[in-house]
């Protein structure tokens, strides 16, 4: 009888961490505001950040959005100077993304519906299968829990590592599952198309292709099993309970610059104790190297979402233009082109810190000065907010449709 005490106060708590381990967020309720911030700017954030449960997209002060538990919601528009509500009720938008379809073998019809992690690896591996004299898998390393960076090498008739390389990267923030499908996209185009599209054949025969759909899988897994607006890694830190790098801020070129990425492991662009100090972010650095020592590295484009933007370097300073901005705005410039004449779909371009925000420890400032990559891109797929990550799975047709013409256009000009 004596026990009883104890073991009524234990067992709720026992119960409680299992099921908090398990428990989905439920975003019902939820909404999406657009804030503007008015004077000191970065103790707002800070302090929105604290209240809200996900920031979109973090480093935009002037107009920033942000996903808020329902009894939040007055909070943090009182901090903000306007505020817009740009999503009524997030769960019912996730509802709008559709449901995960059972796995189908490689053909358009991947193109129609979002995917376990577990399928899109069984995509790939199908999709080398169909074609295993010009491609193979590739992996770049691993995560934190031991998941392969994986993806594939696509060569033509020159036979494999005879060209520059062409390198995606794809779902290096695990929210922006629309990216995972586009880069699928582009493996699935130069392989099934080779045989009967001369444009393809020409562009396959000119670049091996190096294309990795998902950079950040414990991230993506996560944002599928319990966070769907899940962003970074899953690496701890031993002075914050806070989970994730941003391997997006952790890459190891002007990591150390202030002011485009949060030194708190909170935040949702946590930059890391040090630089590359992400199992993720090695297991790339050590790729682009590699490839840089290699044949060298035409174009790179890192997928992200959202906000239709072509981007290049430099992010961590809003004033350095590269040496070949001109040559990098032109090609973005006609891929931009290319893309609105699919679809009508209008994308922004510019150097990415004047243009966007600042961000250091970038992946294409990174690849840019120390990869000696000749293109080096960020594209910023659909929407512009009025889904967000969460676009519905009717738009992962036209989006990775127009992103393929914007890409082709590239690879045609580089
Ligand atoms: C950088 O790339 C150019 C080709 O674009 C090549 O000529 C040069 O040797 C490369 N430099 C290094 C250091 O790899
Ligand atoms: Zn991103």
């Amino acid at each position: 009888m004596k026990l009883l005490p104890f073991s009524s106060l234990l067992l709720p708590l026992v119960l409680g961490i299992v099921v908090l381990r398990a428990e989905k967020v439920d975003y019902n309720g939820y909404k999406v505001l657009r804030l503007s911030l008015g004077e000191s700017v970065a103790d707002i954030e800070a302090q929105i950040e604290e209240l809200a449960a996900h920031v979109l997209n973090p480093g935009r002060a002037e107009r920033l959005d942000v996903v808020v538990a329902p009894d939040n919601v007055d909070a943090v528009a009182a901090l903000a100077a306007d505020s817009t509500v740009l999503t009524e009720d997030v769960g019912a938008v996730l509802e709008e993304e559709g449901e995960m379809t059972t796995y189908a073998v490689p053909s358009e019809t991947w193109f129609t519906a979002y995917h376990s992690y577990t399928d899109h690896i069984q995509f790939l591996r199908d999709l080398q299968g169909g074609f295993t004299s010009n491609s193979e898998i590739i992996t770049a390393g691993s995560s934190v829990q031991g998941r392969a960076l994986t993806g594939i090498h696509i060569w033509g008739s020159g036979g494999k590592g005879s060209k520059p390389a062409v390198l995606f990267h794809g779902t290096v923030h695990a929210r922006e599952w629309i990216s995972t499908m586009t880069v699928e996209y582009m493996a699935y185009q130069l392989l099934t198309k080779y045989s009967s599209d001369a444009t393809v054949r020409a562009l396959v025969d000119s670049y091996d292709f190096y294309i990795m759909p998902v950079v950040n899988p414990d991230g993506f897994v996560y944002s599928q099993t319990n966070d769907r607006l899940w962003r970074k890694n899953r690496q701890t830190v031993s002075s914050s309970s806070c989970v994730g790098r941003d391997i997006n801020r952790n890459w190891p070129y002007k990591w150390e610059v202030p002011g485009g990425a949060s030194t708190n492991p909170c935040s949702e662009t946590y930059k890391g104790v040090a630089a590359g100090d992400a199992p993720e972010n090695q297991g790339l650095v050590a790729q682009v190297n590699q490839l840089r020592d290699a044949r060298g590295i035409r174009l790179y484009i890192d997928f992200h979402s959202y906000g239709q933007y072509i981007l290049w370097p430099y992010g961590y300073d809003c004033n350095l233009r590269a040496e070949n901005d001109a040559e990098m705005r032109s090609l973005a410039s006609q891929a931009a082109s290319a893309i609105s004449g699919v679809s009508g779909t209008r994308y922004t371009i510019g150097p990415a810190c004047s243009t966007l925000y600042a961000t250091t420890g970038d992946s294409t400032d990174y690849t840019d000065v120390v990869g000696n990559v000749t293109y080096s891109y960020t594209y910023e797929l659909r929407d512009q907010g009025n889904y967000g990550f969460t676009l519905p799975a009717n738009q992962i047709q036209p989006t990775v449709r127009e992103t393929w013409a914007g890409v082709v256009s590239m690879l045609q000009n580089a």
